[in-house]
């Protein structure tokens, strides 16, 4: 009799150690699935100057990997920063496991080929920055799904096609939009000027045509425009 006021309190104990057993092996798994996305990442390119090649290696902690940069709480992988290092080569679909990425910076290397569709789990992804790479293809429809986007660069690659008509619209958080001196054509979707956060766009060094609409008067807080070198009209009016 005097012992049953203590099975609640064991029931609640065992609750929680289940709780925290089970919380603990998913912060443990979606660890080793952020480092078994960055082996698979390495495993995918080429390293001429052998930045990855001994830092890489799972007998450290991925949170001291060059160019890693993981949370403070969860130690989770949240930024990756390969700006800078001659690696070529493909982006492997494993780098969608990367859940907590917010900031991806791949800047100046030797990527090709086309973007992995895996990249549109990364819903929490703030920063994009690929220029300066060989990426080809057109930019896929799925760009439109980054709904914490603020910055994304895509200049100095070999995109080709269109800008997809309604990516804008999923991006409404944009402040910087660089996509110059790729091969894109067709013209700039309206959608572009519903992004009202935009400060800074350069399409510079395209094939884009048509006349610039009028609602990029909607773009209050827009401080630089560069729209060089393509085909594009319109007149600019001065208020
Ligand atoms: C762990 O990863 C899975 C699958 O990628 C994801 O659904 C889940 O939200 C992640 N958990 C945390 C705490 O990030
Ligand atoms: C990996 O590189 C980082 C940054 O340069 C450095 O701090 C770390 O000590 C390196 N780790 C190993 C095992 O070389
Ligand atoms: C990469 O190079 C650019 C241009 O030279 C420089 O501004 C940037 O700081 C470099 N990034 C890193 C991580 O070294
Ligand atoms: C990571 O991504 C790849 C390819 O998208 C997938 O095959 C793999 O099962 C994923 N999960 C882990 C934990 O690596
Ligand atoms: C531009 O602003 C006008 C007036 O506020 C609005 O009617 C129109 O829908 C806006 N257009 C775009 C593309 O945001």
């Amino acid at each position: 009799m005097g012992n049953t006021r203590f099975i609640p309190a064991l029931t609640v104990a065992l609750l929680l150690l289940n709780f925290v057993v089970s919380f603990s092996t998913k912060i443990t798994t979606n660890f080793s699935a952020d480092q078994s996305a960055l082996l698979a990442l390495k495993a995918h390119v080429i390293d001429p100057q052998n930045l990855l090649a001994t830092n890489w290696s799972s007998a450290f902690n991925i949170c001291k990997w060059i160019g890693v940069t993981c949370g403070s709480r969860h130690r989770r992988v949240i930024a990756l920063d390969l700006s800078n290092m001659s690696l070529s080569g493909i982006v492997p679909p494993h780098i969608g496991n990367l859940s907590s990425l917010t900031w991806l910076n791949m800047r100046n290397n030797n990527f090709h080929g086309s973007l992995p569709v895996q990249l549109v789990n990364l819903h929490r992804l703030k920063y994009i920055r690929l220029s300066f790479n060989s990426f080809f293809g057109v930019i896929p429809p799925w760009f439109g799904s980054f709904p914490r986007l603020q910055y994304l660069s895509l200049s100095y690659n070999n995109f080709i096609g269109e800008i997809p008509l309604d990516m804008f619209q999923g991006l409404p958080r944009l402040q910087v939009l660089y996509l110059a001196t790729n091969r894109l054509s067709g013209r700039i979707p309206i959608g572009l000027f519903e992004c009202k956060e935009l400060q800074d766009i350069s399409l510079a060094g395209n094939r884009l045509k048509g006349i610039l609409p009028k609602e990029i008067g909607n773009l209050t807080i827009l401080k630089t425009l560069q729209l060089h070198n393509n085909m594009i009209e319109g007149k600019t009016q001065s208020t």
